[in-house]
């Protein structure tokens, strides 16, 4: 009888996809005597043995305890999906750099220091490094009007804003507080395709309009063909596998042919089956189940030892700007 084996799920407010995935694994893997259920953490020591063999976290964003067992667990053997070192450490402008480098299309993306730090910090002693004021019209001649304004980390459109002007990049920049922002060339878009990443080669285009009401946005009916269907699975596949996520999505904005990756820093993302619908939500538990099965096989190998992480592209020069190309 092979070792019992365990696979833990995190999740937040989610509903509609924990029991539906947990049971496909359970199902699938119960001849190799694999198990899936909801994670259950109280307290980690540093050296507990991994009780978990696959831990898939959908939720440590939220809950810095969690992150920290992942990374512990992480050490002590356990494959998370995905991997809590990288994704607390990535950021929207990071990925921008690194899309140039592999030649996927990004919006043309600055940048910026803080508008507020905490009350202890001063410009005179604290931010001897930092050009003050900052030379608004060489920021904007790079990315042109209209621009972007949006947070360098997070997600909701939290603090989104599509300024047309100067005065309204000023007005939105004066509201971001203590975030660091990114501000970035304004796609205007004639299509939208949201890619579905597992295990960092299944991409799943589906057609997408960030215009529609959230449960909406999904646009199933049109299905993603042809040239564009092809450029999103090639583009998608190459940010995940530097990225090295095993759930992510990948999303572009299409104008003159040409796909635009605009956010594809979403390591939990939605897999809700009222927004992305039926039959990808069927995708999407397959996937998730035979990516998870496999780890605990010890059959996939962990995206660390992927030959195509961005760590492996420092010395390599940029690739063409598809734009001009
Ligand atoms: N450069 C851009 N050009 C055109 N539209 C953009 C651009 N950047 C963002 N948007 C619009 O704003 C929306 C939110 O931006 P983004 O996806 O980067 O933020 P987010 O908070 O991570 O969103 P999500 O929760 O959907 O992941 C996008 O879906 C898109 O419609
Ligand atoms: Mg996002």
């Amino acid at each position: 009888m092979a070792q019992k084996k365990v696979i833990g799920l995190l999740v937040g407010r989610e509903n509609t996809f924990p029991g539906p995935f947990l049971e496909m694994v359970n199902q699938k893997g119960a001849a190799d005597g694999i198990t899936a259920e909801l994670a259950v953490l109280g307290g980690t020591e540093e050296l507990d043995a991994p009780y978990h063999s696959v831990l898939v976290d959908r939720i440590s964003h939220e809950v810095p305890y969690y992150r920290a067992h992942l990374k512990s667990a992480v050490l002590m053997g356990t494959t998370v999906i995905n991997d809590p070192f990288w994704w607390e450490a990535d950021e929207k402008f990071f990925e921008c750099t690194l899309a140039r480098k592999l030649g996927v299309a990004v919006p043309k993306t600055v940048v910026l220091p803080n508008k507020q730090y905490i009350p202890e910090i001063d410009h005179r002693s604290s931010l001897r490094n930092l050009q003050f004021p900052l030379d608004w019209d060489h920021i904007v001649s790079y990315t042109g009007l209209p621009a972007v304004l949006k947070p360098n980390t997070g997600g909701g459109w939290k603090d989104v804003f599509i300024v047309q002007s100067m005065e309204e990049l000023i007005t939105a920049y004066d509201q971001t507080g203590l975030k660091t922002m990114i501000l970035q060339e304004f796609i205007d878009w004639d299509d939208y395709v949201r890619c579905i990443c597992v295990g960092r080669e299944n991409i799943l285009p589906i057609r997408y309009n960030p215009r529609a009401p959230f449960e909406q946005r999904y646009q199933t009916s049109q299905p993603v063909e042809g040239r564009l269907r092809d450029q999103a699975i090639k583009d998608a596949r190459t940010l995940v596998d530097a990225l090295g996520y095993d759930m992510d999505t990948v999303e572009f904005a299409v104008k003159d042919g040409v796909l635009y990756a605009i956010d594809f820093l979403n390591p939990a993302p939605d897999f809700d089956n009222f927004s992305i619908q039926e039959d990808n939500f069927r995708w999407v538990l397959e996937k998730m189940s035979d990516l998870v099965l496999s780890y605990a096989r010890g059959e996939a190998s962990p995206p660390w030892r992927n030959e195509h992480r961005w760590w492996n592209y420092v010395a390599k020069p940029p690739a063409p700007n598809p734009v001009q190309a």
